[in-house]
């Protein structure tokens, strides 16, 4: 925060085209920084469906918009770069984090070899979206310890790149599939032929923070005819583990005995060594 009130995020004083996380979808999601830099851009080269129409109507409708699917790198380095070069200030409006599935390094690199600086500024990826959506946690006391961001095998990953059944086996982990919903019953099949536990919870989160926001939930054996019956074939998030319920969790240690300051578990020598790094589940 500067002196006069202003917030100082960093982000905003950067040189060259910033790569911005639009959000999962609702334009309050976006953060502050990213609204300041898109509300100030000339151009907005935005992820097309997946970035709401509300959003670009809401905050920058001044500009020139240009949808970035089916567009292919010849194509959107020289749009971006040459506006930049014109003295335009030009934003890459990615859905979601542009880190996750958002091919946004190959962009930038390419951009770099043209001269033209970027960076990024993060967003709400929409796994968690999802799990505020499904009022629960991605890690959860005794019920899941881990958080996987994946997506299944198909144009491009290959059947042994797909880890998901991996995952679903530690058992303590909070799946999130992304790019998934149009072979949810196919990744389940595959599960339950590995032996996975059919009564495994399995919550599918359509247009997570959007109006027709949508939520599926069962088990290995039964999500896969629910999402068919809907007829999702894209734009959900598709979550397997305990935690997509919410239950069964234990109180933490954070809210128990340590904060009635008592010791640190003995097996927790983070906890010992490091009492400003208290666990803050
Ligand atoms: C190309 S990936 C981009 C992910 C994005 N970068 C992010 O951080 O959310 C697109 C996939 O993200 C998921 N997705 C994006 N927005 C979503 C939303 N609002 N609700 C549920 N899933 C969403 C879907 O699985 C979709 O197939």
């Amino acid at each position: 925060m500067t002196a006069d009130g202003d917030a100082d995020t960093g982000f905003t004083d950067n040189e060259g085209i910033p790569f911005i996380g639009a959000g999962p979808g609702d334009p309050e999601l976006l953060t502050v920084a990213g609204r300041r830099l898109v509300e100030e851009a000339d151009l907005v080269v935005h992820a097309g469906s997946l970035v709401n129409s509300e959003l670009l109507d809401e905050y920058c409708d001044h500009a020139e918009q240009v949808n970035s699917v089916g567009k292919d790198l010849e194509e959107l380095i020289p749009l971006m770069a040459d506006a930049y070069e014109s003295g335009e200030t030009v934003v890459r409006l990615h859905s979601g984090d542009p880190a996750i599935y958002g091919a946004a390094l190959e962009q930038m690199d390419a951009l770099a070899k043209e001269g033209v600086p970027t960076y990024l500024v993060p967003g709400v990826t929409s796994a968690f979206a999802a799990s505020a959506t499904l009022r629960t946690q991605l890690t959860l006391n005794e019920v899941a310890n881990h958080v996987v961001f994946t997506r299944p095998q198909g144009r491009t990953l290959t059947a042994e790149e797909d880890h998901i059944s991996d995952f679903v086996g530690f058992g303590d982990t909070t799946v999130c599939i992304y790019l998934g919903t149009h072979a949810v019953a196919e990744t389940m099949d595959r599960l339950l032929d590995e032996g996975h536990d059919p009564d495994t919870p399995v919550a599918v989160v359509y247009h997570a923070s959007w109006p027709d926001e949508d939520v599926i939930e069962g088990t290995i054996e039964t999500i896969g005819e629910k999402v068919e019956d809907a007829g999702y074939r894209a734009s959900a998030l598709v979550m397997i583990g305990d935690a997509v319920t919410g239950s069964d969790y234990e109180r933490s240690f954070l809210y128990g005995d340590w904060a009635r300051g008592g010791d640190a578990p003995n097996d927790d020598p983070d906890t010992d060594s490091e009492p400003q790094e208290r666990d803050t589940r």
